[in-house]
């Protein structure tokens, strides 16, 4: 998000728009993490609890994380490459694309069993940090990294390029001193997006429901995208807050 389109609609409306992502698990578990653009071209910052993820509490443990499902050619169903996020040893986290370096395939998260990250495709090994180990991979290849920042408490920060977007907020008047907020936002494929509010900005967000038309009813909690833009509208609760558009994450 730009930070533009915030500052315009703090001063014009009274409450504060954010921005972020926040994935559950699978669709369905609690909030994981959480993206804020600082601008539509910057890329997205991710923060990851490690308490949200057992598998990284040991070394060698590896996750893969996606905003959209990958299909079953092993390709993403959607524009965003899943990425993992990988131990190599006691505080020493690598995150990297999912992205296999010899035809694009979506490769699994580390396995212990077998010491490797394998391409179903076509059989490339990458050994815990991403580099290549095997397989038609170019020599001396290495699946793409992404920056990581561990706070070295429990938390890491893993910067995701092409999830940072663009939103466009504007009040629409119903008459009668009734009114609702208007949010537009341009959306990828196959990733599902959710409006949340919160009070304050250090407050979890909460989803709410939405309309698709400013006189409809608030009865719709999630919007798939497509490619386009999506365009959905709230109700203010009241107060002053923060109305964020968030993505959800999938584990696979
Ligand atoms: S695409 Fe991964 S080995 Fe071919």
């Amino acid at each position: 998000m730009s930070l533009l389109p915030r500052r315009r609609f703090l001063r014009r409306f009274g409450l504060g728009l954010a921005v972020s992502a926040l994935p559950g698990r699978r669709w369905r578990e609690t909030i994981l993490w959480e993206a804020a653009a600082a601008t539509p071209d910057a890329p997205a910052v991710v923060t990851l609890s490690l308490a949200d993820f057992p598998a990284l509490g040991s070394d060698l443990g590896s996750v893969r994380l996606t905003v959209n499902p990958v299909g079953p050619d092993h390709f993403p169903r959607g524009n965003i490459y899943p990425f993992l996020v990988n131990r190599v040893s006691e505080g020493v986290f690598r995150a990297m694309s999912a992205e296999c370096r010899h035809a694009g395939c979506v490769v699994e998260s580390y396995d212990e069993l077998s010491e490797g990250i394998r391409c179903p495709c076509h059989g490339s090994v990458y050994d815990i940090t991403g580099q290549r180990i095997v397989g038609p991979a170019p020599d001396g290849s290495s699946l793409g990294p992404l920056p990581l920042i561990y706070d070295g408490i429990g938390s890491l920060q893993v910067t995701i390029p092409g999830l940072a977007f663009r939103i466009a907020p504007s009040r629409v008047d119903l008459g009668g001193g009734g009114g609702r907020l208007r949010l537009q936002f341009p959306t990828l494929p196959w990733v599902t997006y959710e409006v949340h509010f919160r009070e304050r900005v250090s407050d979890p967000g909460l989803p709410v429901p939405f309309s698709s038309s400013p006189e409809g009813p608030p009865d719709q909690w999630t919007v798939t995208g497509d490619e386009l833009p999506a365009t959905v509208y709230v109700a203010p609760p009241g107060g002053s807050g923060f109305f964020e558009i968030s993505m959800l994450l999938l584990e696979e």
